[in-house]
């Protein structure tokens, strides 16, 4: 089988796609013949060394795949061969077979394809529990996603509207802005602005009536971070997704005490690996949403496998909006 593999931390076109043995499906695994890969903002970061988790060298990146099963090892009886699934790992999903723990596979509705389920994995699991488990989301709240261009972002700005939220999505690219606007958003907020610290909450509050975001996910940092804090309402919940402007943001506690401000931090993979079965629920219940209408994915390109480094490109270039997928 056919499998990208990084023999050394570095640029993403150090990686190559390398001949390796099909693997074997231990106790409680299940091999899967992989449709489509998924490919997510971290990947890039995996594969350069700077990512949280550096996996043990040499390694297969990606975090999800979509495919049929193809054999189960012993002991699986949630599973049997020919059921299409989702499955996510730390690392080791862009192969063309991969032996994963069974619980850490989901189903995918049949009225899905590979490429959109991969679509609806990482990101959409990141803003659901953002959303619901960190941000404590109620019905009527208005919420500011800010990377709204994004896989996570426009996820979040599709699930808010399916639940009956108030959407403001924060986008940095001008161009990107019908996109958004066509995935749901209420109202776009500008974040490619010089002075973000007035605009932002200026621009917040005049399309809340002076009320403010009731809750923040922010994937960006840096300055639109302290920029959102600003445009919070009273009882605002910011929370902490990604980095993607490269810079970690610092918080005054005092801005915490005068507004009621509760900040929150998310850990996707925590939800995969501590609760598979909250983590099966709630995808469950976003296929419904999908076999609804409720729940679109819009996958922007689909690259071969061999053309991984330039999918991860577009990616950092800020050209993506939505997803892109590989294709064994
Ligand atoms: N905490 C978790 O468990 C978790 C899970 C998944 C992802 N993440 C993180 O969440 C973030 C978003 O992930 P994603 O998959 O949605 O990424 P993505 O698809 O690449 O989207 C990120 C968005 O951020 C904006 N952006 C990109 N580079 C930027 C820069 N230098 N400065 C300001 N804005 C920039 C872009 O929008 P504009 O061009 O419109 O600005 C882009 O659409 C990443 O940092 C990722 O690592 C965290």
């Amino acid at each position: 089988m056919r499998a990208v593999v990084v023999e050394a931390f570095g640029p993403v076109e150090t990686a190559q796609v390398v001949e390796l043995p099909v693997p074997e499906p231990g106790p409680g695994q299940v091999l899967i013949e992989a449709k489509a890969f998924g490919v997510n903002y971290p990947d890039m970061m995996v594969i350069e060394g700077t990512y949280q988790f550096k996996p043990p060298l040499p390694f297969i990146p990606g975090k999800e795949l979509a495919g049929i099963i193809s054999k189960v090892g012993p002991g699986v009886d949630r599973w049997k061969p020919g059921d299409r699934v989702i499955g996510q790992v730390e690392y080791g999903a862009w192969a063309e077979y991969v032996a994963i723990d069974e619980n850490t596979c989901l189903a995918i509705s049949d009225k899905m394809s590979f490429e959109q389920a991969t679509s609806m994995g990482m990101v959409y699991q990141t803003a659901w529990f953002a959303l619901f488990d960190r941000g404590q989301f109620g019905p009527g709240d208005v919420v500011m996603v800010t990377g709204a261009s994004g896989g996570v972002g426009l996820a979040a700005v599709q699930i808010v509207q399916a639940m009956g939220g108030t959407v403001l999505a924060g986008v940095g690219s001008p161009e990107k802005m019908d996109a958004v606007r066509a995935a749901g958003a209420d109202h776009i907020i500008d974040l490619s602005g010089d002075d973000l610290r007035e605009s932002v909450r200026a621009e917040v509050f005049a399309a809340t009536d002076g009320h403010g975001a009731d809750i923040c996910l922010d994937m960006v940092g840096g300055d639109v971070f302290e920029a959102c804090m600003r445009g919070l309402a009273w009882r605002g919940r910011m929370v902490v997704v990604g980095f993607t402007s490269g810079t970690i943001p610092t918080i005054k506690a005092g801005h915490l005490l005068v507004k009621n401000i509760a900040v929150a931090g998310i850990q996707w993979s925590d939800y995969r690996d501590k609760t598979p079965e909250i983590m099966a629920d709630a995808q469950a219940r976003m296929m419904e949403l999908f076999d609804e209408g409720k729940l679109g994915v819009e996958l922007m390109k689909s690259y071969p496998m061999d053309r991984f480094a330039a999918a991860l490109t577009a990616i950092r270039e800020r050209r993506v909006v939505g997803k892109v997928a590989l294709i064994p």
